[in-house]
């Protein structure tokens, strides 16, 4: 959601943009930022943190040449995030890719699964699709 059309939004919805801004920044489902088709959410909740997910974060990071302040790659396939917590804590630590939990990850199975992500993300885009609905067909 780019700050540029919140005087839209304020008008369209009779809201102040101090409102707007507020609720774009308050729920994870809005970002002021583009992000990434593959979205690494790596907790660093206590138990995650504790089972050793910053090696994770900087496996990431530094595969991907990002850092605290750079979230997301230039070609805008991964953004990596940290979270406090995505509840499956017995199960540290854990991350998740769009709506996919992995659990008990180490550095080498996160450098392995970015590898399949690069993959599928530079599959053109209608070979991704139909294997997407052969997914689905079963
Ligand atoms: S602390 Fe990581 S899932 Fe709860």
């Amino acid at each position: 959601m780019p700050p540029e059309i919140f005087p839209y939004v304020s008008k369209k919805l009779n809201l102040s943009e101090a409102h707007i801004y507020g609720v774009a920044t308050f729920y994870e489902n809005f970002s002021l930022e583009p992000k990434g088709k593959f979205i690494f959410k790596v907790c660093d909740g206590t138990a995650c943190h504790v089972r050793n997910s910053a090696p994770l974060l900087a496996a990431l990071r530094k595969d991907l040449g990002l850092s605290e302040s750079k979230k997301t790659t230039s070609d805008f396939l991964f953004t990596v995030e940290t979270v406090s917590c995505l509840g499956a804590c017995a199960l540290a630590p854990v991350m998740s890719v769009n709506e996919k939990v992995h659990a008990a990850m180490t550095p080498e199975k996160t450098l392995a699964l970015l590898e399949e992500l690069k993959a599928e993300g530079n599959k053109p885009e209608a070979e991704s699709c139909s294997q997407e609905a052969s997914h689905v067909a079963g």
